[in-house]
């Protein structure tokens, strides 16, 4: 079994830790968490199972001996984080940035020449191991190191291995995707209540609504296009919400917010102003 550290255990990277140690992907002995400060490790140690979890601010100890360096600092902090570490790494160590926006070639230009360098994005149902990753790999990454992140993503979720020329497409969709979910959940919630529901009725129906059309969507061989046809009785209730999306342009709105993710891709690994 790997040993793993995750340098940068904050939300991301915490998660992950919780996943993979819940999965029995690490066993905990095995797992070492890197955060800058005590009250990080508090909130890491604090994390269903990750009690015993061995939590430290000094990365270059942390990483020393793993096989496995995932790195879930800030996309703007990263490169600087990975070039501190370089001399601590063990030798054909595998590297994954769990990070939006620094791609491989920085990665590759900022590791050690004998790494495999790896990106893995995951999602927030990592939380309950639901997440859907997109892995990417480095010209010249040691395919047993792919397989063992794409092992490790498994145990999160499910995994895409992309070409990374289409990786910032595909956060925009996977990545950023459960955000969307959520505002059509807050948005129709709170459209149901100013109709007259109770707000507590009005979300249970929303949760319960969401959870049956998403298992409905992954049992069915169906496209989305065909179910959504299948509620929808011409001149039935449902036509007249349908009618008033497309009318409002939900269409033309969906396209312009993955192209404006796609846009930020690109900025991320600049500092914050
Ligand atoms: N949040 C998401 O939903 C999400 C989804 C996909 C991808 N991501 C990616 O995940 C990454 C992290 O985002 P996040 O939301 O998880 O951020 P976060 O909660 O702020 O976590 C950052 C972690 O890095 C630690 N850290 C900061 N500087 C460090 C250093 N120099 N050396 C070692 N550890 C350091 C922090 O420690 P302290 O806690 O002690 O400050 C914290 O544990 C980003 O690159 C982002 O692109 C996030």
């Amino acid at each position: 079994m790997s040993v793993v550290a995750i340098v940068g255990a904050g939300n991301l990277g915490g998660a992950v830790a919780q996943g993979l140690v819940a999965s029995g992907a690490v066993a905990l002995p095995d797992l070492r968490g890197v955060t800058r400060t005590p009250e990080g490790a508090e909130r890491l140690r604090a994390r269903p199972g990750l009690a015993g979890l061995t939590v430290t601010s000094d990365a270059a100890a942390a990483v020393a001996g793993a096989d496995v360096v995932m790195l879930g600092v800030k996309p703007y902090a990263l490169i600087d984080v990975l070039r501190a570490l370089g001399p601590h790494l063990a030798p054909g160590v595998t590297l994954v940035s769990l990070a939006a926006g620094v791609g491989l070639v920085d990665l590759v230009a900022a590791a050690p020449s004998d790494s495999s360098v790896v990106r893995l994005m995951t999602n927030t149902p990592v939380q309950v191991r639901a997440a859907v990753s997109l892995v990417a790999a480095a010209p010249g990454a040691d395919d047993a190191a792919v397989a063992r992140v794409v092992a490790l993503s498994d145990a999160l979720g499910s995994t895409h291995v992309i070409d990374e020329s289409l990786f910032d497409v595909a956060t925009a969709l996977a990545g950023s995707g459960p955000a969307y979910v959520f505002l059509l959940a807050e948005l129709l919630r709170d459209a149901a209540v100013g109709l007259g529901l109770d707000a507590d009725e009005a979300l249970a129906m929303t949760r319960g609504m969401i959870d049956g059309a998403a298992r409905l969507l992954h049992a069915s061989s169906d496209d989305p296009a065909a179910l959504r046809r299948a509620v929808t009785s011409p001149g039935g209730m449902t036509a007249a919400a349908v009618g008033t999306f497309e009318d409002a342009g939900l269409r033309a709105t969906v396209a312009a917010a993955l192209a404006a993710a796609v846009a930020r891709a690109a900025e991320l690994a600049d500092p914050p102003t």
